[in-house]
């Protein structure tokens, strides 16, 4: 299909035809320029930022572009289905200057404190917990059953709670994210917030050698309340664009000849795979909701104070000067971590998630292969997230009693938080 350029109006970033084919979309969106007028949900017009320049500009502009959403989402109704993503709290993700600065640094320094062989040892736990639920079947719903609940046992972990929370976490999250209807929607969001609040409710009485205690403890001396949100945007921040970076990645490397022999000793590794979807395939899109603080011409475009501004990771990365496609292994800046002062503070724990995941997957079960090809597989609408909706696959089952090593007999702990005697870099060590 040639694209047009659109007569009128805004083009809709959510529903099924963006969802079916987001490149396409994008090849008409920079019809209009390095910004393009969209629909993020029916009546709540976007400018998108689509060319690579023009975001690292935006981004890097702290000056001009402010992360406050207050003013603007006033103008939309209180039901709207994009405020859960996109209205303002008392956390890093939507404040700006100094009360920016003291929130991120609370979690920047936390997750500091993780040593990367521990937590690569709690992603292993996780990983094999959930293999040894599907291993002897021989089939299984990869995103149902791997990629969507690891982050979040490994989060419940590293949170501080016993690996039978984690079930409950991920019960409300999948109400939430796969709600049937608006009052399942809504149970979900009660549980997910009935979680949040024990969790921080028990960690007051009880610190432990966890990520709420040390936010709870942090010079930075945040409030129950602020600690509260700062979980809240950390395990939704983190959750499901990891999810789906995985998700991804292993579609990818099931469906890709180059991959394929990797999992027996070809060229390209689950690193490889995960930088191509980094660049190619984003998991989380088009984000960076900014506003201007005053009216502005951006690259051609008048833009109102206030209005909404967003960025697409996934346009600007692929457009005709943004990177070059295929895989490439010299890390190379794509904008999938965003850019500026409110990039991913955990990119590199993200990432060694996401690579460990792959590999004890792929280490177990080395003859796994898609039952679906790559091109009919379903992503779910929206206009943030690339998210497949299932990645069925087949491989040849395992059992507990046979020889060599298995998810039963060799992971090195549990999900469960280590004893507090677990080796963490101290406070002062982690800036
Ligand atoms: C361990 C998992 C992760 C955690 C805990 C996490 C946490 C966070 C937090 C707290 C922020 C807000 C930072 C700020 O405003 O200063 C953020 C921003 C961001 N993260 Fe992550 N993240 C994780 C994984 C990922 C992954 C896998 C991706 C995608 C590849 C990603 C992409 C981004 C982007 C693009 C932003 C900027 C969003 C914006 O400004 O609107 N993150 N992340």
């Amino acid at each position: 299909m040639t694209p047009a350029v659109p007569s009128a109006g805004t083009v809709p970033l959510y529903g099924p035809d963006f969802a079916a084919d987001p490149h396409g979309v994008y090849a008409r969106l920079r019809q209009y320029g390095p910004v393009a007028p969209v629909e993020i949900s029916p009546g709540v017009p976007a400018h998108l930022v689509t060319d690579y320049r023009a975001a690292l500009d935006l981004l890097r502009d702290p000056g001009t572009w402010s992360k406050d959403p207050r003013v603007w989402q006033e103008t939309l109704p209180p039901d709207c289905p994009v405020l859960p993503m996109m209205q303002w709290r008392p956390n890093a993700l939507f404040n700006d200057g100094e009360a920016h600065t003291r929130y991120r640094r609370v979690i920047s320094d936390s997750f500091a404190r993780i040593e990367p062989h521990l937590l690569r040892e709690r992603v292993i736990g996780a990983a094999d917990s959930l293999i040894r639920l599907f291993a002897e079947r021989g089939s299984v719903d990869l995103v149902t059953e791997y990629t969507r609940p690891l982050p979040l046992l490994l989060f419940n972990a590293l949170f501080g709670l016993p690996d039978a929370y984690g079930a409950r976490l991920v019960s409300a999250l999948s109400k939430m994210m796969e709600a049937r209807s608006p009052e399942e929607a809504t149970e979900g969001g009660g549980e997910f917030y009935g979680y949040v609040s024990e969790l921080v409710a028990l960690k007051l009485e009880q610190r432990g050698d966890d990520l709420t205690s040390w936010f709870l403890d942090h010079p930075e001396g945040q409030s129950p309340e602020e600690v509260l949100q700062q979980v809240f945007l950390t395990l939704g921040a983190g959750n499901e664009p990891t999810a789906n970076l995985i998700s991804n990645a292993l579609s990818r490397m099931l469906s890709d000849q180059r991959y394929y022999h990797t999992l027996t000793g070809g060229a390209l590794t689950a690193r490889d795979a995960i930088e191509d979807v980094l660049r190619s395939e984003p998991p989380l899109a088009n984000y960076s909701a900014h506003f201007p603080r005053h009216d502005v011409r951006f690259h051609g475009t008048w833009i109102k104070a206030n209005e909404l501004v967003m960025v697409s990771y996934s346009a600007a990365n692929t457009g005709p000067d943004g990177l070059p496609p295929g895989p490439r292994t010299d890390g190379g800046a794509h904008l999938a971590w965003a850019a500026g002062p409110h990039a991913c503070p955990v990119k590199n724990p993200a990432l060694l998630i996401a690579v460990t995941a792959v590999e004890r997957l792929t280490s177990f079960l080395s003859d796994l292969e898609l039952t679906v090809p790559r091109e009919e597989l379903a992503w779910r609408p929206g206009p943030f997230h690339r998210a497949l909706t299932g990645l069925p696959a087949r491989f040849s089952p395992i059992t507990p009693d046979q020889a060599g090593a298995t998810p039963w007999n060799s992971s090195p702990s549990s999900s469960t938080p280590q004893a507090p005697t677990s080796p963490v870099r101290p406070l002062s060590s982690a800036r």
